[in-house]
C-alpha cells in the first residue's frame, strides 16, 4: 500500500471545506491533494470518482463513508479523518475490515456547543423565534404590549438536565450566564457543577428524567441505539413548562411525536439545532410552523474559533493517518 511503499506519492481527497487549515495539506510537496472547492456539500459522484487511489478522505458529517466508498478507493486508503465529534456517517465495520483509522475532533467543540445549547433553551423558552418572526412580518407596528404577551418561563430559577448518554461524546456544558439557580433536584446542575462526570455508556431515558427536567439537553450521538430515545411516551411524561433542546443528532428525537408536543402543549418550547429529515427542512416540516419552536440548521459548533481548531485537528489527521504516524486525535473502535 503507499503508506508501506515510500515511493508512492499519496493523495488525500479533501470532500469539505478546511477553510485555513487547508495549507497544512495543500503545500506538501509529497502529497496531492485533490479539493472539492464548491461551497455546498460534495456531491457522492465527485466523492467516488476521486477517491480511486486515495490514501487519506477527510469528511464531514454529511458524507457517508460506506463500503462502495471504501471498495472504490482501493487498498492504499488508510486514514479517514471527519471534522466532526460524531461519527455515524462512518461505517466502523467496513473500516475495521480494511485496517482504516479514523481520525475526529472531540472536546475542542463542547464549549461552542454548550454556547449554542444555552442560546437555544432561552429562545425556545422566553419564545425569541415567535417574536423575532412577529418584527420580521411587520405585526409590531399594530401590536398593543401588554405586560403578559410574549412570556415564558425564566430560566435562572430552573432545573438543567443532560441526558445520559451525553457523556459520549465527552459534552461538558459550561453553562454560561444566566447562571442556574442551585436546586434541589438531583439531575441538577449550576455553574459550580458543570455536567461532567460519567455517564451510563448505554444511553437510556428515565422517566424521572423526563418529569423532573425543566429544561432537557439532548446531546446524544445517533445511530440505531439512540434512535427516538425523546418519543411519545418520553414527551408526555415532561412538564408543560419545560424546553426541550437538542444538540446532538435529530434521530435522537420523534419529529412527529414533538411536533403534537407542541401543538398540544404537553411541553412549552424546543429548541433545535438538528432535526430527523434534516437538510430537508422547509418551511412545511410540521417543527418549522410551530411557534413554539426555534430551529436552526446544525449550527452548534459554528463558533470561528473552534472551527478553525477542527479543521487544523481535521488536516492534521488525515496527515499523520497517510504518512503512516499516531493520529493526533484517532477514534478508539
Ligand atoms: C459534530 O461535530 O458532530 C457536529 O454535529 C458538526 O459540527
Amino acid at each position: 500500500s503507499a503508506a508501506s511503499n515510500p515511493q508512492t506519492r499519496h493523495k488525500i481527497v479533501v470532500c469539505t471545506d478546511l477553510g485555513p487549515a487547508l495549507p497544512l495539506l495543500r503545500d506538501r510537496r509529497d502529497i496531492d491533494v485533490v479539493t472539492w472547492t464548491e461551497n455546498r456539500c460534495c456531491d457522492r459522484n465527485w466523492m467516488l470518482q476521486n477517491i480511486v487511489g486515495a490514501s487519506g478522505v477527510v469528511v464531514c458529517f454529511q458524507n457517508a463513508v460506506d463500503r462502495e466508498l471504501v471498495e472504490t478507493a482501493g487498498p492504499n486508503l488508510r486514514v479517514v479523518s471527519t471534522i466532526s465529534v460524531g461519527y455515524e456517517h462512518i461505517d466502523l465495520n467496513v473500516l475495521a475490515q480494511h485496517n482504516i483509522r479514523v481520525g475526529y475532533t472531540p472536546d475542542i467543540l463542547t464549549d461552542a456547543v454548550a454556547d449554542s445549547a444555552v442560546m437555544l433553551a432561552l429562545m425556545a423558552s422566553r419564545r425569541a423565534g415567535h417574536s423575532y418572526a412577529f418584527v420580521k412580518n411587520n405585526e409590531w407596528p399594530t401590536f398593543h404590549w401588554t405586560p403578559f404577551a410574549f412570556c415564558g418561563p425564566q430560566l435562572s430559577t430552573t432545573t438543567f438536565s443532560p441526558t445520559p448518554p451525553c457523556g459520549l461524546w465527552n459534552h461538558t456544558l459550561h453553562l454560561h450566564p444566566p447562571a442556574p439557580a442551585p436546586s434541589r433536584n438531583p439531575h441538577a446542575t449550576n455553574n459550580s457543577a458543570p455536567l461532567t462526570g460519567s455517564y451510563p455508556s448505554r444511553p437510556s431515558t428515565s422517566p424521572a428524567l423526563a418529569r423532573d427536567s425543566d429544561v432537557l439537553f439532548v446531546l446524544a450521538p445517533g445511530g440505531p441505539t439512540t434512535r427516538h430515545l425523546v418519543d411519545e411516551a418520553f414527551l408526555r411524561l415532561m412538564k408543560p413548562t419545560s424546553v426541550l433542546v437538542n444538540n446532538g443528532r435529530g434521530s435522537v428525537v420523534d419529529s412527529t411525536a414533538l411536533a403534537r408536543a407542541l401543538a398540544e402543549g404537553w411541553i412549552w418550547g424546543a429548541g433545535l439545532d438538528v432535526v430527523e429529515e434534516e437538510p430537508h427542512v422547509g418551511p412545511e416540516h410540521p417543527l418549522v410552523g410551530e411557534p413554539r419552536c426555534v430551529v436552526l440548521p446544525h449550527i452548534g459548533s459554528a463558533a470561528l474559533e473552534t472551527r478553525a481548531e477542527m479543521a487544523t485537528l481535521t488536516a492534521r489527521n488525515a496527515l499523520a493517518g497517510v504518512l503512516g504516524q499516531p493520529l493526533p486525535v484517532a477514534l478508539d473502535y
